[in-house]
């Protein structure tokens, strides 16, 4: 059998699928989309330009003490004045599809009310452009930046907020439904809810566990609301999709029953509290137990549950790393290693007695292991649970300490092995019988990356933010390979 020779990856099914026996290169199906992806808040820049108003990042951001080096939005990318530039980028780079989010507060500067044609024309042209070049537009509505009049409001943690989403996205379905390809309506809820109103290491950096819960709940909905929106507007066939990062979580001794319970703990709070609702209609009882010392759930109303459960065209999965976890029993420190701020959400939601335990490595810049065998789990057992639901990996991707050489290159070999071994084990979970129809890497440029300002760079793209060049690094030549030919170098 063909066996890869990055280490960590394990090794291909003899005569699948994708993999042909004897051979030495993994073949994805035919029609599997190639893409990269962005975010608003993340690139554009041009924070006060063009009728926009601040969202929530923006006022934790200029927050002191709440980012890295108090990095803030402001400036970014300045995807905002160079985006042809970048659809440039992502069309040399021979990429079906870009997945990229819209900035609330740019098209809807109160989160309600009057919309701001601005604002709407810069999306307008951007699709336009992807389209020209014959790049499939995937929209992300929510990706973090809530309006900040909204958040005045009580933002997630109150239900009118996910009235407002919907509105916003019928509105976003009038203007550019002709011509994007999937519309996702959020990114990763579980950051929103708990890391927003939980722990308070993203915005609005809320530490108010009751209301974390009410957020969750609130996302839910506004998912649901959404897809009806848009497919009020646009018609049965709109494609709707959500993005999740649900976790992969393992005991630290499998055969501890205690260790056992922790998992199934995470896997309620970050990966059942989402599933459940919006694919199954129901909240797991084990879930409010778990958290009812914290919160009632009485913000679940009547018919909301058949409302978040929406049919969707393919469900969107972020993996990054996986987590290991264990029973604590209280006894000294809480372990807290886990770089999105886990452990960190897990007791502030009420839930004390699970730790996060440290990983071996190697890991990311950003602390996270790398463990490539996580993604195949994490893509067969959503398969296993949901086997109509088509998958996408809405993204993957590495932060590293990129250095530039002598002759202006970034020779960024252990992103290229990361993205090498994870789309090795997206091919693995295709050939075990998921229903995987994509691939996206994070990010198409470095960017800002949230509490960790400019710090950390996941970009295949290399941005110099004195002089906002964009470079080429070796990941995005080969991810170029890779996206041309459908098939994965050895
Ligand atoms: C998840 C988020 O969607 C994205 O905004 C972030 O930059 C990456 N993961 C890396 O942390």
């Amino acid at each position: 059998p063909a066996e890869s020779t990055h280490p960590g990856s394990a090794p291909a099914e003899v005569g699948s699928a994708t993999q042909p026996a004897g051979a030495a290169l993994r073949r994805f199906p035919d029609g599997f989309v190639w893409g990269s992806a962005t975010a608003a808040y993340q690139i554009e820049g041009a924070a006060a330009e063009g009728g926009r108003t601040p969202s929530i990042w923006d006022t934790y951001s200029h927050t002191p003490g709440r980012t890295l080096n108090g990095d803030t939005g402001d400036v970014a990318d300045d995807h905002y004045h160079r985006w042809p530039e970048d659809v440039q980028h992502v069309t040399d780079l021979g990429l079906d599809a870009y997945r990229f989010s819209i900035s609330w507060s740019r098209v809807q500067p109160g989160g309600s009310g009057p919309f701001n044609d601005e604002g709407i024309a810069f999306y307008s042209t951007l699709v336009d452009a992807l389209v020209e070049a014959g790049v499939r537009p995937v929209v992300t509505l929510y990706h973090w930046d809530l309006p900040q009049e909204l958040e005045d409001e009580g933002g997630w943690a109150v239900r009118s907020t996910a009235y407002a989403f919907a509105e916003y996205a019928r509105r976003m379905a009038r203007e550019l439904g002709d011509r994007v390809d999937v519309w996702t309506t959020l990114n990763e809820p579980w950051c929103s809810a708990y890391l927003g109103y939980a722990s308070g290491v993203h915005a609005p950096g809320r530490t108010e566990p009751a209301a974390a819960l009410a957020a969750v709940h609130h996302l839910n909905l506004a998912h649901g609301l959404a897809c009806l929106a848009i497919r009020d507007e646009l018609g049965a066939d709109a494609k709707t999709s959500v993005t999740l990062n649900l976790h992969v979580a393992r005991p630290a001794d499998p055969s501890s029953a205690a260790d056992l319970d922790a998992v199934r703990k995470v896997d309620a709070l970050a990966n059942r509290a989402f599933l459940g609702p919006l694919l199954e209609g129901a909240y797991p009882d084990d879930l409010l137990a778990d958290t009812a010392h914290v919160s009632d759930w009485s913000f679940v109303q009547e018919g909301d549950l058949a409302i978040t459960r929406q049919p969707i065209d393919v469900l969107g999965v972020n993996y990054y790393s996986t987590a290991t976890v264990r029973h604590f029993d209280g006894d000294g420190e809480r372990q807290q290693n886990d770089g999105h701020g886990a452990s960190a959400a897990t007791p502030w939601v009420g839930v004390t007695d699970v730790e996060f335990v440290e990983q071996p490595g190697p890991s990311t810049a950003m602390g996270w292991n790398i463990d490539p065998t996580g993604m195949t789990e994490l893509l067969c057992s959503i398969a296993e649970s949901y086997p109509e639901q088509p998958l996408m990996v809405t993204e993957n991707g590495a932060a590293f300490d990129d250095v530039v050489s002598p002759d202006g290159r970034v020779h960024d070999d252990r992103r290229v092995a990361y993205l090498h071994d994870h789309v090795d084990a997206v091919g693995i979970a295709i050939d075990r019988g998921a229903d995987v129809r994509g691939y996206f890497a994070w990010s198409l440029l470095d960017n800002f990356e949230w509490g960790y300002g400019y710090d950390r760079r996941f970009g295949i793209i290399r941005v110099d933010y004195a002089t906002q060049e964009r470079t080429w690094k070796d990941s995005a030549h080969w991810y170029r390979e890779l996206a041309t030919t459908g098939t994965l170098p050895a």
